[in-house]
């Protein structure tokens, strides 16, 4: 089980660092190992708040899971504002990966090389890389991150890719390619950003699982959370509809046999992206503003008991 962590909450509040240190067993830092946070100047790094997380997690024996090397947003000026050659850029992605990963190399065992580059239609999204470089980016990428590293584990990771459809399947078919082309992929990220008003598909979840594990790939649930905002009326009907979600969620990845870990998209709901983002109040995940443990907690909790 891991946890999306922020560096403010860590190194201010007790209370965030003893629900981590207790509850779960990996970290993922949630901003600050973005670009535009690395590497705020072509020539300049700053590791400093990553650092903090990476230094928590190995203070208390966690597993630290690096996100992401490669995505279309959080990028600094320095690199949106300047017309680059596909040499340059290459240069740039080339030094961008080898650098961070051989800073955190034997620390971070884990990485979203390519994050979210494809579509809803299946196709790859437009982007600084793909427009400047072309597609190879992606594959150049994992091969660099494997130069870094060649212990770390590699993913691809995305958004509404965990059921069978165009998305799902666009991303199987270029994992599939990457395999077949003997480039260093060892698995896929379902970010799985989910709310009370999604219907969930198990079966087609569980057969995406498997025609992965058949390319050899293993699988992550990396950023669940699940919004309440619609779906059921009263906090408690949320919260205990909230608690099936994640719990079934989580039976699923338990019963696949290459679905290897499942982290929440933080820890507790004044922490969560969800509000900020879509404009609306909302409480997402496993813990409460006061970091008591919600329904979604307890069923968790229950499903690890049942194993
Ligand atoms: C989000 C963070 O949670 C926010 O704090 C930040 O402002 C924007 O990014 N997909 C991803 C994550 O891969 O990196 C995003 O995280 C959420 C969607």
């Amino acid at each position: 089980m891991g946890a999306a962590t922020l560096v403010d909450p860590l190194l201010e509040d007790d209370r965030y660092r003893h629900v981590l240190a207790e509850e779960f067993t990996s970290l993922t830092p949630e901003n600050a190992m973005k670009f535009a946070r690395l590497h705020p100047e072509r020539d300049q790094y700053n590791f400093s708040g990553a650092t903090a997380i990476v230094d928590f997690a190995l203070e208390h024996q966690m597993q630290i899971h690096g996100h992401p090397l490669v995505w279309h947003r959080n990028l600094p000026d320095w690199l949106v504002e300047t017309d680059w050659t596909r040499e340059e850029l290459i240069e740039i992605l080339r030094q961008h990966i080898l650098t961070t990963v051989s800073h955190f190399q034997g620390q971070v065992k884990s990485w979203d090389v390519v994050n979210e580059a494809i579509e809803h239609n299946g196709r790859l999204r437009s982007s600084i890389w793909m427009d400047g470089i072309g597609e190879e980016y992606i594959e150049m990428a994992f091969r660099w991150a494997h130069e870094a590293d060649p212990e770390a584990q590699l993913f691809y990771n995305d958004y509404s890719n965990h059921d069978l459809r165009r998305k799902s399947n666009a991303i199987y078919r270029l994992v599939g390619q990457l395999k077949r082309s003997g480039v260093p992929i060892d698995g896929v990220g379902f970010q799985m950003h989910i709310g009370l008003k999604d219907r969930l598909k198990l079966d087609d979840i569980s057969r995406n699982m498997e025609r992965l594990a058949e390319l050899g790939l293993e699988v992550r649930i990396t950023e669940m959370d699940v919004q309440v905002h619609e779906g059921a009326e009263t906090e408690s009907e949320q919260f205990n509809l909230q608690a099936t979600y994640y719990s079934s969620i989580l039976d699923t990845c338990l019963v696949a046999r290459n679905c290897k870990g499942l982290t929440v998209w933080g820890v507790a709901d004044h922490h969560s992206w969800v509000p900020h983002f879509f404009d609306r109040p909302d409480a997402p995940l496993l813990f409460d503003e006061e970091y008591q443990p919600k329904p979604a907690y307890y069923a968790i909790v229950q499903k690890f008991l049942e194993q």
